[in-house]
């Protein structure tokens, strides 16, 4: 099928290489001039695990091609996906600005018919919006063709995006137009096993609060361990074995029960802030996806008050080494990394930091952009020269299983680990002479020294 993706960043990019490697007829249009012709010449312009290979073998096939030409890419598909971001401000409110340029730029050039999917993540309503936009712009010219516009939310996981594409867990898909349900029904169907179980057709309205429903979920999971985990370590227990306790009930099953350094990225904190102010906008308060917000806020400062709680207060000229930066491994994804709170917290404290990251350097730099007090190396070994700590931030394969005799000889004496993933085991840690802080492990976190 011939299928245009709008935008070429971490969706709709990983989309366009999987649908192309199913052998569908991919363009993907972005309006970043220098990021699609980096990738006409084979420049990946993110990290992501495996794509880039499908990415060359797309182009190689002919199956996958770039463009900036927004009149080319509103001729090319039967299928016209907007996978563009959708940012919301601090309030919630979000900006759909992106969405309605690709809704407006569809009806000013369309000459057939089309079925026009909203894949990128917006609130209840969005697709009605776009069916307006693109109404009005038709209407505008006397253009008489047939529209559809259905909703197709995106449940991947940055890092591994790929593998996520290939095997949906289901595959949700907002339209109760049979037209549009049959066009997505063969798009999809190289990548639908059990189509009874994995195919969920259902209302646009359904399907846009289904995505928000569910990284509202995944969010709450993650802050509701992180608050059992301070109550472990109050209560002197190791939320890793609490976690194993719960995540074996099959009514809880056992992902997202980590408790860590908080949730991060482009998606979890701007999905539950945009729902809360969507329900209050309808005169409903969301308290407990407020409190989830609020508990993880928290949360990404809690490496820094193990640190200060350790030196007692005395960060003024303590140096200490961050291994992983990116807000989850295998992605340089830096939005909202909760690595960027501790940086900030350390630096405000007086604190010099050696950070490394397999991936996420470069974005790393350019957020927080030259400064004196950060030392970023090229290795995970080098950012241990000279520190007093040791942060274990994003838990990226490499970083899983150190050496920690030789940890404890690279760092300052008394040698410390603050594990933020909880990766390490700390009997192992503490038997090489270094001092283990985790997140919830209250035999050894909160031990007074
Ligand atoms: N990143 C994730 O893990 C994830 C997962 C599920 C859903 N989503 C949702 O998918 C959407 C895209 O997310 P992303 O992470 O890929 O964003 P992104 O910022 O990585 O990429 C968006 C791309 O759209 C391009 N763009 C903006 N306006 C455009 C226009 N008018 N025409 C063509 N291209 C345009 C931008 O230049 C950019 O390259 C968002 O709504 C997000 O909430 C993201």
């Amino acid at each position: 099928m011939k299928v245009t993706i709008f935008g070429a960043g971490y969706v709709g990019l990983s989309f366009a290489a999987c649908l192309a490697g199913a052998g569908h007829e991919v363009l993907c249009a972005d309006a970043d001039l220098a990021r699609i012709e980096g990738l006409q010449r084979g420049l990946m312009p993110l990290h992501e695990p495996g794509l880039e290979a499908l990415v060359a073998s797309g182009i190689a096939a002919g199956t996958l091609r770039f463009t900036a030409d927004e009149r080319g890419a509103c001729a090319h598909g039967d299928l016209l996906f907007i996978v563009v971001n959708t940012p919301a401000d601090a309030q919630g409110r979000v900006d759909l600005r992106h969405v309605i340029a690709v809704a407006a730029a569809i009806g000013r050039h369309r000459d057939r018919d089309a079925l026009v999917v909203c894949k990128s993540t917006a609130p209840v309503g969005t697709a009605a919006q776009v069916e307006a936009v693109l109404a009005g712009e038709f209407a505008q010219r006397g253009a008489r063709h047939r529209i559809a516009v259905a909703v197709n939310p995106e449940f991947l996981r940055e890092g591994s995006a790929v593998r996520d594409c290939r095997q949906p867990d289901r595959v949700v898909i907002g339209s109760e137009d049979p037209w549009a349900v049959e066009l997505l029904t063969r798009l999809y169907a190289p990548f639908i096993q059990d189509p009874q179980r994995q195919l969920l057709v259902m209302d646009r309205r359904s399907a846009e609060l289904a995505k928000y429903a569910a990284n509202a979920m995944l969010a709450a999971r993650i802050s509701f361990m992180n608050e059992m985990a301070r109550v472990a370590e109050l209560a002197g227990a190791d939320i890793e074995a609490v976690r194993r306790g719960i995540g074996a009930d099959r009514r809880i099953g056992p992902d997202f029960l980590q408790a860590g350094v908080g949730y991060g990225g482009s998606c979890l904190a701007k999905d539950v802030r945009a729902l809360v102010h969507a329900a209050e906008r309808g005169g409903h308060s969301l308290r407990i996806l407020a409190a989830v917000e609020a508990t993880n806020y928290e949360q990404k400062g809690r490496l820094f008050d193990l640190m200060t709680h350790h030196f007692s207060g005395r960060m003024a000229g303590k140096t200490v080494a961050v291994w992983g930066l990116a807000f989850k491994p295998d992605t340089d994804d830096m939005r909202d990394a909760p690595s960027l709170v501790l940086l900030q917290r350390l630096w405000a404290a007086g604190a010099r930091v050696r950070a490394y990251d397999p991936a996420a350097m470069p974005n790393a730099r350019s957020i927080v952009g030259e400064r004196d007090d950060v030392h970023w190396c090229a290795a995970a070994h080098e950012a241990l020269q000279g520190a007093d700590a040791l942060a274990l931030v994003t838990e990226w394969e490499e970083l899983r299983r150190p050496d920690f005799v030789r940890i404890a000889c690279e760092l300052n004496a008394p040698p410390v680990i603050f594990d933020g993933r909880n990766l390490y085991d700390d009997a192992q840690v503490e038997s090489a002479g270094i001092a283990y802080y985790g997140i919830g492990r209250g035999r050894s976190s909160l031990r007074p020294r």
